[in-house]
């Protein structure tokens, strides 16, 4: 006899037999297709946040698919022993994408975090090869998250997430983002002499709620760090591979805040860059610092995969093929005009399909727990899958390849939602990155 598999016997075998870090998830999903999924009770769900801003083609985009499993009939894995085409050609367009000079590299982990890993050795490996050995800093912003192992939650700043784990990592000191006086303060020797190796952050700050810096801030760290000696590293896990509607977030104006690319010396990469299939990258930017780990200094089986990398190709070609940069500018453009229309939606962040919601909270409260959380209950009992980053926060990230009629329904229908939400009391679940 097979054990029973509805939505909630499933859900009862989830909680006997898997660890409980992330609370109890909020449907078993079986199938996708696009930009809906459906559950194991058959019913159907819009997905505006693409397993966070992972799944840049959708659910089951055939491109995807021929790729993955014309590769893994191939050659599916091989250890960085040795080689692969896919591998190297993976490479190449990256790089060739963000416009990276001849001597830059690429190093293929298997996840955001993973690429933060080696982008934190990297700032170490630059730190000691300056010859003072006072190089041993690391600045990283308030409001940051650059992953859950202890090198990436040394440089994410959420103390829930580090307080468990102490001691990490050391030498990593936060500063508030968006403020030149402080960036530049950060970047003096400190009271001991030492010097910083590295700045790490994110050109958009996702979990934090889709929130970008004021114009011209990622120019002037680039400014700082280049005349400090210290590397810049944009940790672009979120709003790389097309998400704001250009390759990277440092080629976006909006962004930047003018029109040329803002250059840092390393970048990090994961969700969208295999479209769902677990994939990492640090791209080290020209020769210098692509020298800086030596043989033997890092490594990982998986990264690479042939696998993962024909994913991530199938997703660069068919972002291209499809037109999907220009898609994506002009449905999150659309997108954040009707939001910001509505009387339920005080202020709108939109970068290309990257859209933090700040709700209006009515006078008379919120329900327990938060108006976005609640929404995003309500959202599921209606057919839609979305996400909150705070109490009155709500982040959309849908697949880049939304038909703009699903986010013209659901601009339609948030009122609607809220409406429900502050009806809603129970409970609600911390959703986690
Ligand atoms: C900016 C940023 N960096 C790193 C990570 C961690 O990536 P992963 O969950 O793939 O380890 C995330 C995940 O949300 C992220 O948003």
């Amino acid at each position: 006899m097979s054990a029973p598999h509805g939505q909630d016997a499933l859900l009862g075998r989830y909680t006997a037999s898997l660890t409980g870090v992330f609370g109890r998830p909020a449907r078993i999903l079986v199938r996708g297709e696009g930009a809906h999924v459906w559950d194991a009770d058959g019913t159907e769900y819009v997905d505006l946040l693409a397993g966070i801003a992972v799944n840049a083609l959708g659910h089951a985009h055939p491109a995807l698919v021929e790729a993955v499993a014309g590769q893994l009939s191939t050659l599916g894995h091989i250890s960085n022993l040795f080689a692969s085409e896919p591998q190297i050609r993976l490479a190449e367009a990256l790089l060739e994408r963000a416009g990276a000079p001849i001597g830059s590299t690429v190093f293929f982990a298997n996840s955001g975090t993973e690429a933060n890993e080696a982008a934190f050795k990297l700032a170490r490996r630059h730190g000691a090869e300056d010859p003072s050995g006072a190089r041993t800093r690391v600045i990283a912003m308030e409001r940051a998250f650059h992953g859950r192992t202890m090198g990436a939650l040394a440089l994410t700043h959420k103390e829930v997430y580090r307080a468990p784990f102490q001691p990490l990592p050391g030498g990593v000191e936060f500063i508030p983002g968006g403020d030149a006086g402080a960036l530049r303060a950060a970047l003096a020797p400190d009271a001991q002499g030492r010097t910083v190796a590295a700045v790490i952050l994110e050109p958009v700050q996702g979990e934090a709620g889709v929130h970008g810096w004021p114009a011209g801030y990622l120019r002037q760290v680039r400014e700082a760090t280049a005349e400090a000696g210290a590397l810049m590293i944009l940790d672009e896990v979120q709003s790389g591979m097309g998400r704001t509607g250009t390759w990277f977030a440092f080629q976006n104006p909006q962004v930047t805040g003018d029109d040329a690319p803002v250059v840092p010396d390393a970048v990090t990469l994961a969700k969208g860059l295999g479209g769902g299939v677990p994939i990492g990258a640090l791209i080290c930017v020209g020769e210098e610092v692509s020298t800086l780990l030596r043989p033997g200094q890092h490594g990982t089986t998986f990264g690479g995969n042939p696998v993962a990398a024909a994913a991530g190709l199938a997703v660069v070609e068919t972002v291209e093929r499809e037109g999907l940069l220009e898609h994506v500018r002009r449905a999150g453009e659309r997108l954040a005009e009707r939001l910001t229309a509505l009387d339920e939606v005080q202020a709108v962040r939109a970068h290309g399909l990257w859209i933090g919601v700040d709700l209006t909270v009515p006078s008379a409260g919120a329900p327990e727990g938060g108006l976005a959380p609640a929404v995003v209950r309500a959202g599921l009992e209606a057919g839609w899958i979305l996400n909150a980053t705070g109490p009155a926060t709500l982040r959309l990230a849908p697949p880049l390849t939304v038909p703009v009629e699903d986010l013209d329904r659901f601009a339609e229908q948030l009122p609607a939602l809220v409406g429900a939400a502050l009806g809603v009391s129970d409970h609600p679940e911390e959703q986690h990155p």
